[in-house]
Parts: structure tokens; C-alpha cells; sequence
């Protein structure tokens, strides 16, 4: 697939090599070529292209917005022509003081995303660990895969987004509509509260058993 970042740090930088690993068409959108995250990503995966956003969203079939969560609008609204009709995969998660939901659970962060980009299809996906996990998800010695949460509206761009999770080694388990992901970022924050200030390990992840 054609597949474009807005966002290539903690977050978009593994992901973006893993999926270029995989035989992805991966472009970095960049105003600036020349800036030190962009150079980053490269040094990490010198097959990644590189091409100014507009350039990169507009050729790509999936689009990954992974910046700060107050740098989505600004981000998105640079493509917003360019975004109509693509898939959207928020990676975004809006954290507030204390680590608290950062719009004070009015509304999720995702949900105002896709407001952002209304005719874009907002998935949202790679939100409920932190980046330990997104550049080494193998759990060798365990008999399950961890699981991968997603939500969105649009069917068709689910299963898109459940492919490539799939195709990265996760159990992907599609969670429902967009109104979802308000539940998708207080995993988060639970994770995020567990590991990043109780002390447990940021190789812990959530696993789906069934009978
Ligand atoms: N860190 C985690 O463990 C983790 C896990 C899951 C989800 N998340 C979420 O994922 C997102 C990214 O987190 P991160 O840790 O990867 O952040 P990060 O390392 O700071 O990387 C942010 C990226 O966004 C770019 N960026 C910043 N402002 C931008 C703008 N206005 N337009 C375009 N690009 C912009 C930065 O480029 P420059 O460096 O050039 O400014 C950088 O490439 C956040 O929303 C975070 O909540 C984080």
C-alpha cells in the first residue's frame, strides 16, 4: 500500500520502518526534508521517501497522523483537500494534566480529529501502549498474541487498518464506531499511569483469550 506520516518521532518512526520492512510504499510528509526527525527516520530506515505533505498525502491510499495531539490540527489542516476520501490512522492521544484525558472526556480525541478532516475515515489504531511496543511487539515465548484495539466508522477502511496490524504481528480486534475511542484512550491512560508512573514494565500488554 501507498502509506504516508504526518509524524515520524516515537511513534510514527518505527511503525513507518516496520511497514516499509513489510514492502509498504512509506513516505515521510515533510516541510522541512532537512529537519532533525525526518533525518532520524532515516537513519533508522533509509528506505522511507521523503516529500512535502501535501505530495505525500495526496499519493497515499492510508495516511498515520502521529504528532503531538495539539499538533493535529495544524498538521491536518495543511491536507485537508489532500485527505478527502483517504484512511486516517489517529495514533494521536490527547493527555492532560495528571495524566487526565486532555478534553476532559467531552469529546474523544479521535472523534475531533476526524472533525478536523471530516472527509477523511478516522481509524483510530497504535494508541494503548507506549512506543517500546510499536517498535518490538514479538512476545516469543507466549502462546498469544497481544492484541491491537481499533475503532472507526468506515468498514471498509477497518479492515484496511486490521490488515496492516495483522501484517505488523498484533491480534488485531476491531472495538466498534469512532464513539469507541473515547474507551480506547482511557485504556491508554490506564497503561500509560501503570507503567509510566507505577513502575510496571512497558513490555506489559492487554491479550484477548476466548472460549
Ligand atoms: N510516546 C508514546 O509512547 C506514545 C504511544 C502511543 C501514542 N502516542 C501518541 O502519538 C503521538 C506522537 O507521540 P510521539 O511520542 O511519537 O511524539 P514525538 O516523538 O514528539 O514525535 C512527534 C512527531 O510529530 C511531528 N510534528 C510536531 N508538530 C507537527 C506539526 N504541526 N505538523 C507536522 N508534524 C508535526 C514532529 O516533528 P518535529 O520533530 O520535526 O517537530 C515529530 O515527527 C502523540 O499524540 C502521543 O500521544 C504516544
Amino acid at each position: 500500500m501507498k502509506i504516508a506520516f504526518i509524524g515520524y518521532g516515537n511513534v510514527g518512526a518505527p511503525l513507518a520502518s516496520r511497514l516499509q520492512h513489510l514492502g509498504h510504499e512509506v513516505t515521510l510528509a515533510a516541510a522541512d526534508p532537512e529537519s532533525a526527525s525526518v533525518r532520524k527516520a532515516l537513519t533508522r530506515n533509509p528506505g522511507l521517501a521523503v516529500a512535502a505533505p501535501r505530495e505525500a498525502v495526496r499519493a497515499a491510499e492510508v495516511v498515520f497522523l502521529a504528532t503531538p495531539f495539539q499538533a493535529a490540527a495544524a498538521a491536518l489542516e495543511a491536507v485537508t483537500e489532500e485527505l478527502k476520501g483517504k484512511i486516517l490512522v489517529d495514533c494521536t492521544n490527547p493527555v492532560g494534566p495528571g495524566l487526565s484525558h486532555g478534553l476532559q472526556n467531552r469529546q474523544s480525541g479521535a472523534e475531533m480529529v476526524q472533525s478536523l478532516a471530516p472527509e477523511s475515515h478516522v481509524v483510530k489504531a497504535f494508541t494503548i501502549y507506549g512506543f517500546e511496543n510499536l517498535e518490538d511487539n514479538a512476545y516469543p515465548a507466549c502462546h498469544v498474541k497481544p492484541v491491537m484495539m481499533y475503532c472507526g466508522r468506515d468498514a471498509v477502511a477497518k479492515q484496511a487498518v486490521g490488515e496492516l496490524i495483522a501484517q505488523l504481528g498484533w491480534e488485531p480486534l476491531e472495538v466498534g464506531g469512532l464513539e469507541q475511542a473515547l474507551h480506547l484512550e482511557h485504556m491508554t491512560l490506564l497503561w500509560v499511569r501503570m507503567v509510566r508512573a507505577q513502575g510496571h514494565s512497558p513490555h506489559m500488554v492487554w491479550a484477548v483469550l476466548r472460549r
